[in-house]
């Protein structure tokens, strides 16, 4: 809920404190801005014209849903869990210390939800810049508060406020990451790697994760973000049926590139069954 992490939200316009009024009805700031919480209990905290993107739309969430609700990505999530928990130890932050744990671009909350199950007392902010995604935030975990805001705009934390940071397959905004992380916080990134799904590419004509990526990941945060550890592979097969397969592009930007007919005829000549790598990166960084 809101109230669980209303000390670590920001006015998104000046940066000033909010607290609930209206019994939580409202966010409202020191410098006077209010925030309306809608009624399945996110907020948007975007500063003056309000969001210039919408993010995943109805379609992708649920796709993505169905997905991970098969559990077919269950060494991702376990990484990302683990990761979490080695930031908390290196930073020496005690679990009964209600640490919070950030998740921007959180999607469905998949990732979050499951984080917070395995630290006990942690809170988290669930931030996603689609409307559709905060809804499922809201109520994926008890100690989930859900925020609609752009990553490319200043985030609505305040300074030094956030013990992790964690990004699954979204974009990352390294300063505004350094800004709000605590002195020793950390950002746990998992990003896909080339070979990710190689198998469905060719069949489907979708686009493989180009080269390079993680080395660029790490330029583009030099001088607020910088690695902890080397960066850890993770790959293992799938086992897809077509349905799951239907999903996971359902899920991902290729459902914008190809005709939902088109792509319907391509699944129909699949196999029933296909074994299908998973293959991504996870990067821990700290303030540079
Ligand atoms: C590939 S999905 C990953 C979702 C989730 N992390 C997961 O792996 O299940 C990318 C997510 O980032 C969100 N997103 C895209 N652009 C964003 C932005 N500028 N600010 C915040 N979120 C954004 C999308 O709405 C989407 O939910």
């Amino acid at each position: 809920m809101l109230s669980d992490i209303i000390d670590v939200l920001a006015d998104p316009a000046d940066g000033t404190a909010l607290s609930g009024a209206d019994d939580f009805a409202r966010l409202v700031s020191e410098s006077g801005h209010s925030y309306d919480v809608a009624r399945q209990g996110y907020v948007t905290l975007a500063a003056g014209a309000g969001l210039r993107h919408q993010g995943d739309s109805m379609e992708m969430v649920l796709a993505r849903e169905t997905f991970l609700s098969r559990g077919h990505f269950a060494p991702f999530v376990e990484a990302v869990t683990g990761g979490v928990h080695d930031a908390l130890d290196e930073a020496g932050v005690p679990e009964n210390a209600r640490p919070v744990i950030a998740e921007i671009g959180a999607g469905t909350g998949y990732y979050l939800a499951h984080t917070l199950d395995d630290v006990d007392g942690a809170r988290g902010v669930g931030m996603d810049i689609s409307v559709h995604a905060a809804k499922r935030l809201a109520s994926c975990h008890p100690r989930v508060g859900a925020v609609v805001a752009d990553v490319w705009e200043r985030l609505p934390m305040r300074d030094r406020s956030i013990d992790v940071i964690t990004v699954v397959f979204a974009p990352r905004n390294a300063a505004e990451f350094a800004r709000v992380l605590t002195e020793d916080g950390q950002a746990v990134f998992l990003t896909a790697d080339r070979g990710h799904l190689a198998e469905l590419r060719e069949p489907l004509g979708i686009l493989d994760v180009e080269d390079g990526k993680i080395d660029r990941l790490i330029e583009q945060a030099a001088g607020h973000l910088t690695p902890v550890r080397e960066p850890e592979l993770i790959e293992f097969p799938m086992t897809l049926d077509k349905e799951s397969i239907a999903a996971q592009i359902g899920m991902s930007p290729s459902a914008r590139h190809i005709e939902p007919e088109e792509l319907g005829r391509r699944i129909a000549q699949l196999p029933e069954t296909l074994t299908v790598t998973g293959r991504a990166h996870l990067i821990r960084m700290g303030r540079a």
